[in-house]
């Protein structure tokens, strides 16, 4: 029989297949691929027998029931979006870890004292539209509804997108869960960080996940011809933007624990003989607590606005998404220890750099999440890998963990 490793890199193979892009795995929010790979998903879920719905952000929920229908409900999930040219692993990994537990669960006719609901949530990357984590934040209640008409970079608004997806964004109020309804939050990822894999560890317990805040910014100054303007009169977007960048690099690695990147640039009018006028670009922050990532922010907007007054261009920030730290549940890192113990394996327990749809669901519910070890600690990148071996491992700690999970116990914690 395949073993419940290898039956999980099989799913993960099937889903890579849905792409917006030929060549490469992207799978931005609400674009086709989401839509087929939702699809696939869906059917899977029929076939291991729980009954799947799809809310009004188009989010898939597969449920089994537990020995009692209609329990409450332990959810397992992560997110089916990826970045641009991703890794087959970031996301899906935790959708499809959950579906092949409860694949194995119903095999051998096991229910248990709660229902399980796998999760797939969409928007969790935030590369589509400038905000993140709204899927899950809406499953948590805390959903801004502004952001339905936040636009992608081609102008349609998420409210749009929902339509051509199949979804009514006029019922996202009703997406979000009560907190009686659900017991947890657990989400398997991969740690694309390399601790693992330095420490021959092929899982991890994730203690908690680090602060963030992303932006948009626009430079603006004057454009101007290339040929005519002497370099003393110019007021150039692009030079100063870049002034900028180095700033904020500077920064952040003079300051502990933060991390701090521009991933996107575009200089207007981008053209060989202009000299930019203006230059839109994007701020990722990121640290520990929700105060260092601040205090960095400070410092690098201060030195930002100084290079703006000193080079004549004006300076605009705006907020597209804050998410706090966030700590995982104690009883729910015990009983993760408990279950990697179980396999033999020894515990190892560190935070997360990276953002996760369990940050969003902190606001519900107890969340926890295990890390899987990947090659050279390689993530959002098409050179992210795992092991059958360790997706193995992982199988087994999820199913070991939920066979034991006691949620009264939780509850009381
Ligand atoms: C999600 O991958 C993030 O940006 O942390
Ligand atoms: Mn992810
Ligand atoms: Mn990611």
């Amino acid at each position: 029989m395949t073993s419940l490793g290898q039956r999980l890199m099989d799913r993960l193979a099937a889903l890579a297949r849905h792409s917006d892009e030929q060549g490469k795995l992207t799978r931005l929010f609400l674009s086709p691929s989401h839509r087929t790979a939702a699809d696939e998903l869906t059917l899977w879920m029929r076939e291991a027998g729980l009954s799947v719905s799809m809310d009004a952000l188009g989010t898939v929920s597969g449920r089994y029931e537990g020995q009692s229908p209609g329990a409450p409900a332990l959810l397992i999930g992560s997110h089916i979006d990826t970045v641009r040219d991703a890794g087959r692993y970031d996301g899906a990994l935790g959708v499809l870890a959950g579906l092949v537990a409860v694949e194995d669960l119903a095999r051998n006719s096991e229910r248990l004292p709660f229902a399980i609901e796998v999760v797939a949530f969409g928007d969790e990357e935030g590369v589509r539209f400038p905000v993140a984590l709204s899927s899950s934040r809406a499953l948590a209640g805390s959903f801004d509804t502004a952001a339905l008409d936040v636009q992608d970079a081609d102008g349609i608004t998420m409210r749009q997108a929902l339509k051509e997806f199949g979804c009514d964004p006029s019922h996202v109020g009703g997406i979000a869960r009560t907190r009686d309804s659900v017991v947890a939050y657990i989400e398997a990822h991969i740690e694309q960080g390399p601790v693992l894999e330095a420490e021959n560890l092929p899982v991890g317990i994730v203690t908690a996940i680090n602060a963030v805040k992303r932006f948009t910014l626009k430079v603006t100054g004057e454009a101007g011809h290339a040929g005519t303007v002497p370099m003393s009169m110019r007021r150039d977007a692009l030079a100063a933007t870049a002034d900028m960048l180095l700033a904020i690099e500077r920064n952040a690695a003079n300051t502990a624990n933060v991390v701090a990147t521009v991933g996107r640039i575009h200089p207007v009018p981008g053209a060989v003989n202009v000299i930019p006028g203006s230059v839109t670009f994007t701020l990722d922050l990121r640290a520990p607590s929700n105060a260092t990532r601040d205090a960095a922010l400070a410092a690098m907007t201060n030195a930002m606005r100084a290079i703006a007054q000193q080079r004549g261009v004006s300076l605009d920030i705006a907020l597209n998404h804050e998410g706090s730290a966030t700590a995982c549940s104690p009883a729910i890192i015990d009983g993760l220890s408990e279950a990697i113990a179980r396999q033999g394996i020894k515990v190892r327990s560190l935070p997360s750099g990276a953002g996760h749809d369990a940050m969003a669901m902190a606001a519900l519910c107890p969340v926890g999440m295990v890390f899987v070890r990947c090659e050279r600690g390689i993530s959002h990148n098409p050179a992210e890998a795992i092991t059958v071996e360790d997706a193995d491992v992982c199988m087994r700690v999820l199913l070991d963990y939920l066979r034991h999970f006691d949620a009264a116990a939780l509850r009381a914690a």
